[in-house]
Order: C-alpha cells, then sequence, then structure tokens
C-alpha cells in the first residue's frame, strides 16, 4: 500500500525529467487536449491582435479564428482561444541586417519553433514594418526567413500559420520596398495594414482620415494586380484613430497639422497621437459631435483641449468598418482582422457594450 504511492511519484518526477530534456513543457490547460496545436482550416479568418490583459475573454469568440499575441505570454488565453478551435500565434521580430547572415536566420527560426512548441503556439505573425531597398542584401533575406519560417514551422508544427504583416499598398510604403509577390507565395497569409494611411503626407499638411475608404481599397488594387491570390490577403482595419491638434482650424473645418517629416515626406500622422475607440468614444461627447466625410467615407470630430486648442480627431466606427468589410465580401478575401481586439470598452456600461457589439459585428460587413 506504501509502494504504490512512491512509485507512482517516482514515476512523475522521471516524466517531468524527461520534459525537461527534451524542451517539451507540461501543458498548463484543465486537459492536455487544449494543448494540441489548431489544424483544422476555417472558411473566414478573423484575425486578431492582442496587445496584453485581459480583455479577450470579452472577443467575440464566435468569430474570432486566430489571436496573434503581441502582450506577455497568457497560457490561459492559450487553453480558452484552443476550446474554441482558435490559433495563437507568437509575434516574430528580428533586426532585419542579422538576419542576411544565414546562420544567424536559422538560428533565430530554431528558437521561434522551440518557444511555439513549448507556449502550444498555432504559427507566428511576422511584424518587422522597417525599411527595404528593392535588390538589398535585406531584400532577399527577407524573403528567405519567410521561406524558411513557413517551411520548418508547417513541418515542426503540422496545421501552423505563418502570417506577414505588410503595408495597406505594395508600393513602397515607409520605404518598405519588400518582394511582395515572394513573400505572400511562401506565408500563409499577408495581414494588410490598412491603416496609417497618411503616414506619408506629401500635398496640404492637413489632418485626414486614418484609413481613406478610396485609398484602402486601391491598396488591395494594388495587391491583387501584382497577382497575389486573394485567399492569401487579410483585410486589417483600425480600432484606433488620431486626434491631431491643428496650427489652425480654418473656417471650413480644415485643421492643418504641424510639419513632422518621415521617411522623406514632409508631414505625417505623426503630428497626431494614436487614440483608442474607447477614448474617442469618450472624447467625442465633449465635441463639435460626429462629422461624416464623403470624400474620405470616415467620421471626424473637433474639439477643444483644456488650454483652448483646436484638436481634430479622425477614426473609424461601424460605418465606416462596414464599407471596408463589404469588399473584403465582395473580393472573397481569406478575412479581416484589426489592431487591436483589446481596445473597446469592454465595461458593462450599456452604450459601451452596444459600442462594442457594434464593432465587432461590422468586421462581417452590413
Ligand atoms: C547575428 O545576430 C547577433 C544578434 O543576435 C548580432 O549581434 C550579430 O552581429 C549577427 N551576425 C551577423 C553576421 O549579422
Ligand atoms: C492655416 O495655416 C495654413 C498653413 O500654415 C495657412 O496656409 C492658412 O492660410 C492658415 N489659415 C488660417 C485661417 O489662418
Ligand atoms: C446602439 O447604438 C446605435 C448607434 O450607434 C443605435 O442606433 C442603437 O439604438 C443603440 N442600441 C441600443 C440598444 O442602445
Amino acid at each position: 500500500f506504501l509502494l504504490f504511492p512512491k512509485m507512482l511519484s517516482a514515476w512523475w518526477i522521471l516524466l517531468s525529467v524527461l520534459a525537461v530534456v527534451s524542451g517539451s513543457s507540461v501543458c498548463p490547460c484543465e486537459t492536455p487536449q487544449l494543448c494540441q496545436q489548431i489544424q483544422k482550416e476555417r472558411e473566414f479568418e478573423v484575425f486578431v491582435f492582442d496587445v496584453g490583459g485581459k480583455t479577450w475573454k470579452s472577443y467575440n469568440w464566435n468569430m474570432v479564428t486566430t489571436v496573434a499575441a503581441f502582450g506577455d505570454y497568457d497560457a490561459e488565453l492559450m487553453c480558452f482561444a484552443h476550446s474554441k478551435g482558435a490559433r495563437v500565434v507568437l509575434k516574430g521580430d528580428f533586426h532585419l541586417p542579422y538576419i542576411v547572415d544565414r546562420a544567424n536566420r536559422t538560428a533565430w527560426i530554431t528558437k521561434q519553433i522551440s518557444l511555439a512548441k513549448s507556449q502550444f503556439m498555432d504559427g507566428i505573425n511576422i511584424d518587422i514594418e522597417q525599411e527595404v531597398d528593392k535588390g538589398s542584401p535585406e531584400y532577399f533575406a527577407l524573403t528567405s526567413v519567410v521561406k524558411e519560417t513557413t517551411e520548418a514551422f508547417h513541418r515542426e508544427i503540422p496545421g501552423s500559420q505563418v502570417s506577414f504583416d505588410v503595408a495597406w499598398s505594395p508600393k513602397c510604403i515607409d520605404k518598405r520596398c519588400y518582394d511582395y509577390i515572394s513573400i505572400a507565395e511562401y506565408c500563409d497569409l499577408l495581414f494588410v495594414m490598412s491603416y496609417d494611411e497618411q503616414s506619408q503626407i506629401i500635398g496640404d499638411c492637413i489632418a485626414m482620415a486614418n484609413a481613406p475608404l478610396k485609398q484602402t481599397l486601391k491598396g488591395y488594387e494594388e495587391y491583387l494586380d501584382l497577382k497575389i491570390h486573394y485567399k492569401k490577403l487579410v483585410m486589417g482595419v483600425p480600432w484606433y484613430g488620431y486626434d491631431y491638434p491643428c496650427v489652425n482650424l480654418s473656417q471650413e473645418g480644415i485643421c492643418y497639422i504641424p510639419q513632422v517629416p518621415f521617411r522623406g515626406a514632409p508631414c505625417s500622422d505623426a503630428a497626431g497621437s494614436q487614440k483608442n475607440y474607447e477614448w474617442i468614444m469618450k472624447q467625442l461627447k465633449s465635441s463639435s459631435g460626429r462629422m461624416w466625410d464623403d470624400e474620405q467615407q470616415a467620421p471626424y470630430f473637433n474639439y477643444k483641449d483644456q488650454s483652448g486648442k483646436a484638436h481634430q480627431v479622425w477614426y473609424d466606427d461601424p460605418q465606416s468598418l462596414c464599407a471596408k468589410a463589404n469588399y473584403v465580401m465582395l473580393k472573397g478575401l481569406r478575412g479581416i482582422g484589426m489592431w487591436n481586439g483589446n481596445i473597446l470598452d469592454y465595461s458593462d456600461d450599456p452604450d459601451a457594450q452596444n459600442q462594442t457589439t457594434q464593432m465587432w459585428n461590422a468586421l462581417l460587413g452590413c
């Protein structure tokens, strides 16, 4: 009677030692099945960036298919997502000049695979957003790292997903001249960041929409013109906007903004500050009220700060988002997603709950 439990605990110690030696870790979920990586493909991707905290508990889990975990590792999130059939993927980042070196590149990939395995993750989202010149060593290394990462993940974690974040257009936005065609071919999907579209303002230095509809859709046409398959494209929409201090606010309601150059352009959205939808909805209450710009198909409002200075806020709301989502449906793109999932007001305030429900629903169009 006494021997039996002792043998069991000896076995347990032996197994734990073996687990540590072999590099695997103990499943933190309620059942070991929840640690198994997701293999099932779903028709339509809803790709959510999560930046940490626990608001993921309030996501619409009937919709979410992939969570890119950009916050600290959260085992509870991984277990929960798996219980809903959703993938959780690592954030992949590196200093581009380092991975030109093949050995460094392989070392980076090996490290990501082992991290993904030990955390029971379902893939990786590569987010580098660095400047690259066409034809440079970095240009080729970037394509190689995507190819090699995808091959390694698919081999080591069957069913895993490798995605790559690209700017709203493939035309060297912010000097990101990547080999988009090859990158799209080698990874599972491109997350198109259809926001920060005023990062390089060439004309008048004025406040404009974060993601004007026409400009946004032009970006997709440019990806499709490269013969990148529509099923490789996930549309990324912003759940945040920009608050611009106006140098002057004209009678016509045009907000002139301070000159802040960015990557070769004289003005940029860097003159404003990014604000969450939650903040925007609160500020809207003490403002000019919501206005709508027909040309850009986006809402905006003006307000005065405590020192009396005029501000103009441009953002996306269910009306502007659903027009973009309609395009996703019309073109049969792979899916939609947002930066980021955490920035709605998930409190139990009834107004906030209404807003939150509508923001999620807008992802499916109208
Ligand atoms: C390899 O990466 C390390 C940092 O991880 C860096 O210090 C080193 O310079 C890189 N080597 C090359 C040849 O790029
Ligand atoms: C606002 O500023 C812009 C740019 O500095 C200038 O061209 C314009 O005349 C100004 N408008 C007013 C009403 O002051
Ligand atoms: C939710 O908000 C929309 C406008 O954004 C409004 O039309 C609707 O009546 C609201 N619903 C509730 C239950 O408050």
